[in-house]
């Protein structure tokens, strides 16, 4: 029987899967639900500092056409705020599966005082800060802006005294882009990880048969994830686990099976993460992709992860 477990930041881990921050961890409930599943690790819905309620409904659509290719969504940010999360963390069992608290400021003084009460906190949560959010009506997204970028880290990884921390990316599409983040990124050695991706901001998705936009915020502009966004987010993984070899990289991006799970561990992820395939699914996907995984590797001839990981072959 193939080992799935695997380590993260020094942290065991049963298995490399987790939730997409943002899905099935807003509120206790939900991350309770995830505690119990069989995911390996949890995120939580990237907050800012105070409460929100997002942007209006419909925000999020699964792309239904013949075959279900992904999903939209302009959630803007809904969550119960800092406070609320940072009380989670409190009593998250730590022994059963790490735990990361995702912060998405929207300035970056809010997310400076975020961490500044994360610094103080007893609770061993790791911290992901989300700079690729796209769907806050008039906040551009910070990865996207690299010298602002270049600011954010200096000014929060300091903040955090150096120690370790992680960011979530948006997708980039241009080789300059990979290297221009990636140097940026190198410069800051308590960024210990990097998310990739985000979901595809902006997009538009159209029903033919009302003519009509399908979610209400942006006027129909919404990130895209699930299926679509396979490719674009294994291509991030790579460049960035090719260009910031002393950094860890947790995958997000169109994993639904064993199959994309693999995929993206062969590409350079040390933790693989599901979005939209959860949403539809519900918690119980962590089980099925877990067995899907260990079948392939069994196929393959696999024992650990360590076997495959990160050794994607070029023509
Ligand atoms: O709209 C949202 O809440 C999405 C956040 C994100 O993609 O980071």
């Amino acid at each position: 029987m193939p080992n799935l477990a695997t380590t993260f930041l020094d942290l065991p881990l049963n298995n490399p899967l987790m939730n997409a921050s943002g899905v099935w961890c807003s509120v206790g409930s939900q991350l309770e639900a995830l505690q119990e599943s069989e995911a390996g690790a949890m995120v939580t819905k990237s907050c800012t500092l105070q409460p929100r309620d997002g942007n209006p409904e419909p925000r999020y659509r699964v792309l239904n056409g013949d075959k279900p290719w992904g999903s939209i969504n302009s959630m803007g940010l809904p969550n119960e705020g800092f406070a609320y999360y940072l009380r989670y963390t409190e009593r998250h069992d730590y022994e059963s599966k790490p735990l990361f608290i995702s912060i998405s400021g929207l300035t970056l003084d809010d997310n400076l005082a975020m961490i500044d009460s994360l610094k103080d906190a007893v609770t061993p949560a790791i911290l992901e800060i989300n700079l690729s959010c796209p769907n806050v009506p008039g906040k551009a997204q910070l990865g996207y802006d690299f010298d602002a970028m270049d600011t954010l880290l200096a000014e929060v990884t300091s903040g955090y005294g150096q120690r370790a921390l992680g960011v979530k990316l948006p997708p980039y599409f241009d080789i300059a882009h990979f290297d221009e983040a990636a140097a940026i990124l190198n410069r800051y050695p308590s960024v210990a990880f990097v998310t990739c991706i985000n979901s595809i901001g902006n997009a538009l998705a159209i029903d033919i048969d009302s003519e009509s936009v399908i979610i209400k915020p942006k006027d129909g502009f919404g990130g895209l994830g699930g299926d679509y966004v396979l490719p674009t987010a294994l291509a991030n993984v790579n460049a960035f686990y090719r260009r910031c070899p002393e950094k860890a990289i947790i995958g997000c991006g169109g994993v639904k099976s064993g199959q994309e799970a693999f995929m993206h561990i062969l590409a350079g992820a040390t933790l693989v993460q599901m979005g939209t395939a959860l949403y539809e699914e519900g918690p119980s996907i962590f089980g099925r992709v877990k067995a899907e995984l260990s079948e392939i590797m069994e196929k393959k001839g696999y024992s650990s992860l360590s076997q495959f990981h990160g050794k994607l072959k070029t023509l």
